[in-house]
């Protein structure tokens, strides 16, 4: 089959012939029709999970994908051959991952696919759509509260702004020019332009009593403890980068933590009812071929790309 792989941490990734994978006990083989881009593509072929994960080359690069289960392994229950379905594949021990025509996933990482919409949307959701479910689960976004999300116009943010808006809450979220009405149109309340001066600067002087949560999706230690300036008096500001410092939080009277997410098959599933009920909306800014994987990644690496990158096979 053909896959875009790395033979070793930091290597530029290659599209290569490899066989195909086989499913293990509680385990399927999917024929992946797309695979969605997520900075944790890259950040894992660089040797980001090195230490915590044994991994097997050549590692096949991509966590997100969709495709139709075409075996399945000893004691899978939920799923049979012939289910469109959707989820992560990521599997560094293995060498797998979803930048390729075949990939086995435990059944417990995918779930059935929304009907509704194409193999290619679906596999731009996982990673980041789970993600943006649990930021605003676990920091109880809803009615009343004023929400800043930083980062607003990628992959994460763009589920953030629709599911804390579904929520009741007033979003305020960072878009560049051009940008601002597809996020409004999203259900943000509000954006700021992060590229005319500082967020938190132009936050508070149209806020002055802040906001009561922080979703900062891109600011290392420095610009996060900046950004927690806009959040009032016991609110709570979330880094999805590792950037919270738990004595800065608690000096400044805030909560907070550095997100980890944890996806499950039934997270899944709720959002694809939210895709076939028209709930949720899917932006693709760029769909590719397979052997565009490695450019797509050096865009995803630049921090600038809007909404989900997909390959399409
Ligand atoms: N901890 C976890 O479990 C977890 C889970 C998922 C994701 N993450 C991480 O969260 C981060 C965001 O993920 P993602 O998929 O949303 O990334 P992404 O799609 O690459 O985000 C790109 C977006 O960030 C915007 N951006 C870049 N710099 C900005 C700035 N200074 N101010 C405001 N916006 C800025 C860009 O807008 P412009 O081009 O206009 O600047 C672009 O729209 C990644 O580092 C990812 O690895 C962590």
């Amino acid at each position: 089959m053909r896959a875009v792989a790395v033979t070793a941490f930091g290597e530029q990734p290659q599209l290569m012939e490899l066989p195909e994978p086989e499913p293990g006990p509680g385990e399927v083989l999917v024929r992946l029709s797309a695979a969605g881009v997520n900075p944790i593509d890259w950040k894992i072929a660089d040797g980001l999970l090195k230490d915590t994960v044994r991994h097997s080359f050549p590692l096949v690069l991509g966590s997100d994908g969709a495709g139709e289960v075409v075996a399945v392994g000893t004691g899978v229950r939920r799923l049979s051959v012939g289910d469109a379905v959707f989820g992560q594949f990521q599997r560094p021990e293995r060498g797998g991952g979803s930048y390729a025509e075949f990939a086995v996933a435990d059944e417990r990482a995918v779930a059935g696919a929304a009907r509704a919409v194409t193999y290619a949307t679906s596999a731009a959701v996982p990673t980041a759509g789970t993600t943006a479910y649990n930021l605003v689960e676990e920091t109880r976004i809803g009615e009343g509260k004023r929400v800043l999300i930083v980062g607003g116009t990628g992959g994460v943010g763009v589920f953030a702004t629709q599911l804390a808006a579904g929520r009741g809450a007033e979003v305020i979220a960072t878009a560049r020019q051009g940008l601002a009405d597809l996020l409004t149109s999203l259900g943000a309340a509000e954006t700021v332009d992060h590229t005319v001066g500082p967020v938190a600067d132009q936050v508070l002087a149209a806020h002055p009593d802040g906001v009561d949560v922080l979703l900062d999706l891109v600011g290392g230690p420095v610009a996060f403890g900046e950004m927690t300036r806009t959040v009032r008096d016991g609110g709570t500001a979330v880094s999805t980068v590792g950037a919270a410092d738990a004595d800065v939080l608690t000096e400044h009277n805030l909560r907070g933590f550095n997100f980890h997410n944890r996806p499950s098959p039934q997270l899944l599933e709720i959002l694809a009812g939210q895709l076939d009920a028209g709930r949720l909306t899917v932006i693709i800014s760029d769909e590719v071929p397979l052997e565009d994987a490695p450019e797509a990644l050096e865009g995803s690496r630049t921090g600038h790309t809007q909404g989900k990158t997909v390959i399409s096979f």
